[in-house]
C-alpha cells in the first residue's frame, strides 16, 4: 500500500513565491537584478528597527517573549486598544494560517474573492473547509453583494482584502458598512488590511472604529509592507478579547522571533520613515500611471505599493522577457489575469528601469 496523504492536499498547490534576486542572477548570469514582485518596501526599514535587531543579536540563545509584551503594550497604546485585543503572528501569513484552525470544522464554508490573496483558500482547505470563491466585478473590484448572497448556515468565515492583492483596488467605508450590516453575527469577517498605511483615498474604511459595534470582525495588519520588515516575519490581528483568546489556543508559543518583536517595536517610533515610504510610493505610483497612460496600457487604480497593468500579451512571455533583462515582476496568469502584470512600486530609478525594459518588450512583439 502506498503512503496516503490528506485528501485536502489534492486541491492545494504550493505557493509560488516571487523569484529571489540571487537565483535570477545565478540562473541568467546577470549582475544587476531588480525585484518588483513581492510588494516589499524599496527603502528597506527604519534604522531604529535595524539597531533594535542588532541588539537582539547579543542574546541569540534566548527564546522570544511568548506574549510579545513590549510590542503589545506599545501598539495598544498607539492604537488606543486594550493589549488583550492584539494577536501576533509570523507575518500576517502566520495569522491567516491560524484563523481557519480556530473557526473551520470539516465542510464549513468560507467566502472569498477571486482573485485575492491565495493563502485564504489554502488555509481554509487545510482546515477541511469549503471555499466559496466570488469573482471580482468586471472592473476588478470586490462584488460585496454577490458575496453576501452566498452566506448560509454553513458559512463560518468571510475573507475580505482591502485594498485587494493582486489588483490593488479598494472598496469604500460606505460599502463596507453596508456589507457588515448584512452579515449575521455567527459569521466571522476577516478584514485583511496589509496595505492600510499606503492608502491615499479618504473614503477608505477606518475599521478600528467598528470594533465596538461588531463582535465578529478580525482586522489584519502587517509590519512587512510599509515598515519594511518582511524578512523578520511579523503581522498582527486586532479583534475583541474573546476572539483573540480563541486564536491563542491555536498559536504555537514562540511564533514571533525576538528580532521581529524588537524591530516592530522600534518601527513604531519612527513616523518619519513611514511618511517617507508613503510619499515615495505615491510619487512613483503616479510616475508609473503616467508612463502607462503614454504607452496606452490600461491599469487598475491602486491603493497599495503595487500596480496591476494590462500588457495585452501573455503575461508568462512578458514576465520571461523582463526576467532576462533583470527585472522580476509578478505575472498575472498566476491569478487568472493572463495578460496582466503586477509590478511593485520600487524606487524611481527601479521604476524607470522597469519601464525601459517593458517598452523594449512591448515594442519587440
Ligand atoms: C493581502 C495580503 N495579506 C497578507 C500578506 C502576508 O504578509 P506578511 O505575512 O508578510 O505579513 C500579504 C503579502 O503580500 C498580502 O498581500
Amino acid at each position: 500500500m502506498s503512503i496516503r496523504f490528506r485528501d485536502a492536499l489534492n486541491s492545494i498547490a504550493p505557493y509560488v513565491p516571487g523569484k529571489p534576486i540571487s537565483e535570477v542572477q545565478r540562473e541568467l548570469g546577470l549582475e544587476k537584478v531588480i525585484k518588483l514582485a513581492s510588494n516589499e518596501n524599496p527603502l528597506g526599514c527604519s534604522s531604529k528597527a535595524k539597531d533594535a535587531m542588532m541588539e537582539v543579536m547579543n542574546t541569540p540563545g534566548l527564546y522570544p517573549d511568548a506574549n510579545s509584551t513590549e510590542l503589545r503594550n506599545a501598539l495598544a497604546k498607539k492604537m488606543k486598544l486594550k493589549p488583550e485585543q492584539l494577536f501576533f503572528g509570523a507575518g500576517s501569513d502566520g495569522i491567516i494560517e491560524m484563523i481557519p484552525k480556530a473557526f473551520i470544522d470539516p465542510d464549513d464554508e468560507a467566502i472569498m474573492a477571486v482573485p485575492s490573496f491565495p493563502l485564504y483558500e489554502t488555509n481554509t482547505k487545510l482546515a477541511g473547509g469549503i471555499c466559496i470563491g466570488i469573482p471580482l466585478d468586471k472592473d476588478y473590484f470586490f462584488d460585496l453583494d454577490a458575496m453576501e448572497e452566498k452566506i448560509n448556515d454553513k458559512t463560518k468565515l468571510i475573507w475580505l482584502c482591502n485594498p485587494n492583492n493582486p489588483t490593488g483596488t479598494m472598496y469604500t467605508k460606505e460599502q463596507q458598512d453596508a456589507f457588515l450590516e448584512k452579515v449575521p453575527d455567527h459569521v466571522v469577517v476577516v478584514l485583511d488590511e496589509a496595505y492600510y498605511e499606503y492608502v491615499t483615498r479618504d473614503d477608505y474604511p477606518e475599521s478600528l472604529q467598528l470594533l465596538d459595534k461588531y463582535n465578529n470582525i478580525i482586522i489584519l495588519r502587517t509590519f512587512s509592507k510599509i515598515y519594511g520588515l518582511a524578512s523578520a516575519r511579523i503581522g498582527y490581528a486586532i479583534s475583541n478579547e474573546k476572539i483573540i483568546s480563541y486564536l491563542e489556543r491555536v498559536r504555537s508559543p514562540f511564533n514571533v522571533s525576538s528580532y521581529a518583536q524588537a524591530a516592530a517595536t522600534a518601527s513604531l517610533e519612527d513616523d518619519t520613515f513611514k511618511k517617507t515610504s508613503y510619499l515615495t510610493n505615491k510619487e512613483n505610483k503616479e510616475y508609473l500611471y503616467s508612463t502607462f497612460d503614454k504607452l496606452g496600457l490600461v491599469y487598475l487604480p491602486s491603493e497599495t505599493n503595487f500596480v496591476m497593468v494590462n500588457v495585452n500579451r501573455s503575461s508568462k512571455e512578458v514576465f520571461q522577457s523582463l526576467l532576462h533583462k533583470g527585472i522580476i515582476v509578478r505575472p498575472g496568469y498566476l491569478y487568472g489575469m493572463d495578460t496582466w502584470l503586477r509590478v511593485t512600486i520600487g524606487l524611481r530609478e527601479e521604476c524607470e528601469e522597469f519601464v525601459k525594459a517593458l517598452k523594449e518588450t512591448v515594442n519587440n512583439k
